[in-house]
């Protein structure tokens, strides 16, 4: 699926320098070493070539501090080569990330961060949807389950997946419920979902027992165990018993979330091109 998404981005990336004879530029801006981000970013510099979206790396791993990096921010919202500008997540503790996100310009932020564009998602006028939400819909969608009025709950409330995911859900007409850290029976909850999205961040928080028979079931989550594997929050040998369908980790979301950042990205670089 993440495939046919980038088939089509560099279809769309190749006829837009033909009209217009620029090639689509995303800005990465990476602060402080987390070795997650370090993977995330090496397979967005991969795929962005793949495509012919051109990347430009902004690499500060021993840290920036936060004027610096909002003077950055500003430059390349200025910048009219600059069509996209990624702000690599997590920030260190001694940056402002609300302040940092709100110092790109909604319509570079490819991320869909900005207070602007998750506002306009909550408004139901979507701009810029954030890259694994997004790529969790269409999953959804290629393989046609129903959402319309079906029983959906989402575990984990993050800017960056639970909260935006919630609202594409809801505008599809789901009976959405949001689980959390301080949600006081997590299984009674996901018991009875018929599309359980987990972005909780915890390794195999959900177990077989909490997983309605017929399930369809999206995992969000990327956890390295101490043995080194990787797995998602969800137990998945024993949780694709029950399910009807389920993401695997890796290889599910993550690629999707990718492929979504270049799609963004060519939105972007369209919009600045007056070639929507
Ligand atoms: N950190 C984890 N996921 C993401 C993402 O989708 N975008 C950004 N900018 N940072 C992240």
């Amino acid at each position: 699926m993440a495939q046919k998404v980038l088939a089509e981005v560099k279809t769309g990336v190749t006829a837009l320098r033909d009209r217009t004879g620029a090639t689509p530029t995303l800005a990465v801006v990476l602060v402080g070493d987390f070795p997650a981000s370090r993977i995330y970013i090496a397979t967005k510099k991969k795929m962005a070539a793949e495509v012919g979206i051109a990347s430009r790396d902004f690499l500060y791993p021993g840290g920036l501090s936060q004027p610096d990096l909002l003077a950055l921010l500003r430059r390349l919202n200025a910048d009219p080569a600059v069509h996209g500008i990624l702000l690599q997540l997590p920030l260190p503790q001694e940056c402002d990330e609300d302040e940092a996100i709100e110092a790109i310009a909604p319509l570079k932020d490819v991320d869909g961060f900005h207070p602007t564009n998750l506002g306009h998602l909550l408004a139901g006028t979507p701009t810029v949807i954030p890259c694994t939400p997004a790529g969790v819909m269409e999953i959804l969608d290629h393989y046609g389950v129903e959402l319309k009025g079906a029983e959906a709950v989402v575990v984990g409330r993050s800017r960056i997946v639970g909260k935006p995911l919630a609202q594409l859900l809801l505008a599809r007409h789901a009976t959405v419920t949001m689980c959390h850290t301080r949600t006081r029976d997590l299984a009674a909850h996901t018991r009875r979902a018929e599309v359980l999205c987990v972005a909780a961040g915890r390794p195999q928080v959900i177990t077989g027992e909490m997983v309605r028979e017929g399930a369809v079931v999206v995992d969000v989550g990327i956890n390295r165990l101490e043995s080194g594997k990787l797995v998602g929050d969800v137990e998945f040998d024993l949780v694709s018993k029950c399910a009807r369908a389920i993401t695997p980790v890796p290889g599910g979301v993550g690629p999707m979330t990718v492929a979504m950042l270049m799609k963004n990205t060519l939105q972007a670089a369209r919009r600045h091109l007056g070639a929507v």
